[in-house]
């Protein structure tokens, strides 16, 4: 018999974010009550205009009272009471905020774009609230100050799944931009290879073009960094080494707590997710190959060209997930079992471990060219690292759901940016510098006035 636990389960919590479909609720009302499908085909009705004002001036006032709810949750948080928040209890997988989101702002912004007041047939949608939310988060890293540290997932987010960074990728030059104004960048992506050359396979375009960019100051080529396998393998930009990325010793970078991730408990693991995965290839039949590497396994179609059902890449790693959790190890040892589009991967470690190596990465770098004293601080040997901050980062990338998916434990690190292709990723930074530069305005004219 089918649970309605299952049902909902189904339905809902692994596929839907929570958030983003409470704000779709609240501008729903709005939009039934002030969209005027009638007019149409009947002139006596209200003009387009008019009824776009009214539903832009609702749905704006909506987005006011959100960023209010934000507000109070920041400050909850700030006392170390953010379970007790009105946010929490509307919707209780809320989490941390490293920013403010001046939602009202960012609504008038994508407004401007995407006429969501306009429609009369279609209300404010997924999509719609996903963008505002990006565009609220870009505002909240630039009033806070600047952004320090972007990250970039690979597939989906800065290429198509499973193709390669190309030299004609238009996001190239967006990122060799953010580098000459001294953003730091991580690709922090699941690939997990040992080799430089395999990286390069994937990133050639962007090495490529860094190492011979003059935009860029040698210093600044140094603010390129490669995460793989979600946490396990780092590769610095290099521009003498034979694929320009050098290979870093583990031992170099990992963080105190990552170094009782001991090989006995990977391997337990590991063994544990391959049984579960063999489990789901013959109960699906699927026509899969496992795939086990250091520290990572997988599923991968043993037919070239096979494309497998999104359901059973769904249900195994919802197997797979509940398998390792319910158990012993899956407790010692952080994991991330995701869809990867055609493919299905658990990996040691996550993104957040990623994101946050980072983070003290450039922090450590930082300090050893300055003697500035450390406020926010992680050690790593005999070195104090004032690491990069949360409110200072945004992790760009395509996987935010809140199971099967491994850019969403990015969250817990810093702040995030949700995107559909590869082509929204060079629109977000497009929009960055925007509103940057909008913001740069503002602040003149306030000295002036
Ligand atoms: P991302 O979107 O950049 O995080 O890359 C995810 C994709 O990398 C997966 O869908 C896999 O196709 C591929 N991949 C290759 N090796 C690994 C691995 O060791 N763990 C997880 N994914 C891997
Ligand atoms: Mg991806």
């Amino acid at each position: 018999m089918t649970t309605r636990y299952r049902v909902e389960y189904a339905l809902k919590t692994h596929r839907r974010d929570q958030f983003i479909e409470w704000i779709k609720g609240l501008l729903a009302v709005p939009f039934v009550l002030h969209s005027q499908p009638t007019g149409v085909f009947e002139s006596r009705s209200h003009g387009v205009e008019q009824m776009a004002e009214m539903a832009h001036r609702r749905y704006a006032e909506i987005m006011k009272d959100v960023e209010g709810m934000i507000d109070d949750h920041i400050k909850h948080q700030n006392v170390g009471l953010h379970g007790q928040s009105k946010l929490k209890l509307l919707v209780p997988s809320i989490g941390t905020f490293f920013t403010r989101l001046p939602l009202a702002r960012a609504f008038e912004y994508q407004d401007k774009k995407r006429l969501i007041s306009s429609r009369r047939f279609v209300p404010p949608s997924f999509n719609d609230v996903r963008l505002i939310l990006n565009t609220a988060q870009l505002m909240g890293v630039i009033e806070s100050g600047k952004l320090d540290l972007a990250t970039f997932d690979g597939d989906l987010t800065l290429y198509d799944d499973g193709k390669s960074l190309e030299p004609s990728n238009p996001v190239i030059t967006r990122i060799i931009d953010l580098m000459s104004h001294g953003t730091k960048i991580g690709i922090v992506t699941a690939a997990g290879y040992t080799e430089a050359e395999r990286y390069y396979q994937r990133l050639h375009g962007l090495l490529e073009a860094v190492k011979v960019s003059a935009k860029l100051k040698d210093s600044q080529k140094q603010n390129l960094i490669v995460m793989g396998g979600e946490s396990n393998f780092l590769f610095t930009f290099s521009p003498t080494s034979p694929y320009l990325l050098a290979h870093q010793p583990r031992r170099t970078w990992i963080l105190p707590s990552m170094s009782t991730w001991l090989q006995p408990t990977i391997t337990t693991l590991l063994d544990l997710a391959e049984s579960s995965l063999r489990e789901c290839v013959t109960n699906l039949s699927l026509p899969a190959i496992i795939l086990r590497k250091e520290r990572a396994i997988g599923i991968i179609p043993s037919v070239p060209g096979y494309k497998f059902a999104r359901e059973s890449l769904e249900e195994t790693v919802l197997v797979v997930q509940k398998k390792l959790e319910m158990s012993e190890v899956g407790r010692l040892l952080p994991f991330c079992a995701f869809n990867g589009g055609n493919d299905v991967f658990v990996d040691i470690g996550d993104k957040s471990w990623g994101v946050l190596v980072c983070q003290n990465y450039f922090g450590r770098l930082a300090k050893s060219s300055s003697s500035s004293t450390p406020s926010n601080s992680e050690g790593v040997g005999d070195e104090v690292v004032v690491a990069v901050k949360g409110e200072r980062t945004l992790h760009v990338g395509d996987q935010f759901l809140s199971a099967g998916s491994n850019d969403f434990k990015a969250r817990v690190v810093g702040t995030t940016a949700w995107i559909a292709s590869p082509a929204e990723t060079v629109e977000l930074l497009d929009e960055l510098v925007e509103l940057v530069s909008m913001k740069k305005e503002a602040d003149s004219k306030q000295r002036e006035g």
